[in-house]
């Protein structure tokens, strides 16, 4: 089932007026897939494990916990130490290399840049905390799929991944994990094919929704067939965020986000990180980490940890602008293949021609072109324009941000009148 069906069938569409976004309701939760996509999250919670807060850099008493807490509270909060008189809420970021480390190094808390960092640690917390698991934060996302691709997979193992998700998954299997013995079997991102393909599989690689395709899957119960074949399951979840689906929660055993984009937010910085069921595991990919040195930079991730906390509040308004655009797309007679399966704020539709697709894009004002999601700015792209393959050549990615509504449609709208 394409995405555009399933956001169809879930009763989103404009036409039966339960998404649009109409003025006057900045502010308040947006109706349709992104509140639905809440619910269901409401649902889930409480399921999942959930490390402690993070102890602050002098090793004091973590602040009280975030159950019971909504998420908008939980996000605020996670992963900050507790309150000492004079102190930050977010201590800033810690720039070293060595560390003062007299002696017996049991003894010492950080020894070296490339091992350890007080900040790392922290937003460590904060996503363990969300994502229900032991997080590791890596330098890039794929810094983070490349460290669970080495950790867990090795000669005559077998892994599962999709043809049609982020591309860079396929190819470092195709081009390194091949090379070394390890089987790899790639399918669409669709239940029944990724169930049957799971049979003799070591690991399983999701991807829902899948980037650039919007692709969904009926999640728990896809896990749930492939770990009855005895796989493990990875999802990666960078389109979703833990605020709107937390896999580990649906009985995967690891999540994998590209934090570049929603998480971080800002289009300022590349970041990834990992979150295990297991934490072993999450130890075992720490200690690759450090052997391939896949480390962020202090800053980045303090950036990183500082823009958690207004993720839902940016996620809120970035779906209403999805939401008001795909109202508009849907009316429109020169517009096929709107795809928006809510989850996140990402809309694909096609233009029919590369042609078209580029007339577009210059024509728009407000709307930037680039590539990437999930940050402020209301962005598109010629997906094609990548060479994979992927998707129609005349498909555009739009990434919504968080301008006003009106202003992101109107703007829309021109660029289809004027590249016609
Ligand atoms: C779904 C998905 N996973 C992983 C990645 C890789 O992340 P990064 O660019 O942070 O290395 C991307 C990047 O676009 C992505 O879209």
């Amino acid at each position: 089932m394409s995405a555009d069906e399933r956001a169809g069938e879930g009763g989103s569409s404009p036409k039966d007026g339960g998404s649009a976004w109409a003025p006057g309701e900045a502010g308040v939760l947006p109706r349709g897939v992104a509140a639905r996509a809440r619910a269901e999250l409401e649902r889930q919670r409480g399921r999942g494990p959930r490390p402690a807060v993070a102890p602050d850099d002098a090793g004091a008493a973590p602040a009280s916990g975030p159950e019971g807490l909504a998420d908008a509270t939980r996000i605020v909060r996670a992963g900050l130490p507790s309150a000492g008189q004079g102190r930050p809420f977010l201590p800033g970021p810690v720039f070293a290399a060595p560390y003062h480390a007299a002696g017996d190094l049991d003894e010492a808390p950080h020894v070296y840049g490339r091992m350890t960092n007080p900040g790392f640690e922290r937003y460590e917390h904060a996503l363990g905390e969300l994502d229900g698991g032991h997080a590791v934060v890596f330098a890039s996302g794929m810094a983070a799929v490349a460290a669970i691709l080495h950790h867990l997979l090795g000669p005559g193992d077998l892994l599962v991944a999709p043809t049609d998700g982020y591309p860079g998954v396929a190819q470092l299997a195709r081009e390194h994990l091949a090379l070394r013995g390890v089987g790899v079997r790639l399918v669409p991102t669709a239940d029944e094919q990724i169930r049957r393909a799971a049979k003799g599989a070591s690991l399983v690689w999701l991807e829902t929704p899948a980037n650039p395709g919007l692709e969904v899957l009926e999640l728990e119960e896809t896990i749930a067939a492939c770990r009855r074949a005895g796989a493990r399951v990875v999802v990666d979840n960078t389109l979703a965020t833990p605020l709107r689906q937390r896999p580990l929660e649906l009985g995967a055993d690891l999540v994998v986000s590209s934090d570049s984009k929603h998480l971080a937010g800002h289009s300022d910085l590349i970041l990834g990180h990992v979150s295990a069921a297991d934490e072993e595991v999450a130890a075992g990919l720490r200690s690759w980490r450090t052997l391939a040195g896949a480390v962020p930079g202090p800053f980045e991730t303090w950036l990183a940890h500082r823009s958690l906390a207004t993720l839902e509040v940016r996620l809120a308004r970035q779906e209403q602008v999805a939401e008001a655009l795909v109202a508009a797309l849907r009316e429109r007679d020169d517009v096929s293949d709107v795809r928006y399966p809510g989850l996140s704020s990402v809309v694909g539709f096609d233009l029919g021609s590369p042609r078209r697709a580029r007339t577009f894009l210059s024509a728009l004002e407000i709307v930037l072109e680039a590539t990437s999601f999930g940050g402020l700015h209301t962005t598109a792209e010629r997906r094609d324009r990548h060479g994979d393959g992927q998707v129609p050549p005349g498909y555009i990615r739009l990434s919504a941000g968080i301008e006003d509504p009106r202003d992101v449609v109107a703007d829309v709208l021109t660029a289809l009148d004027r590249s016609r």
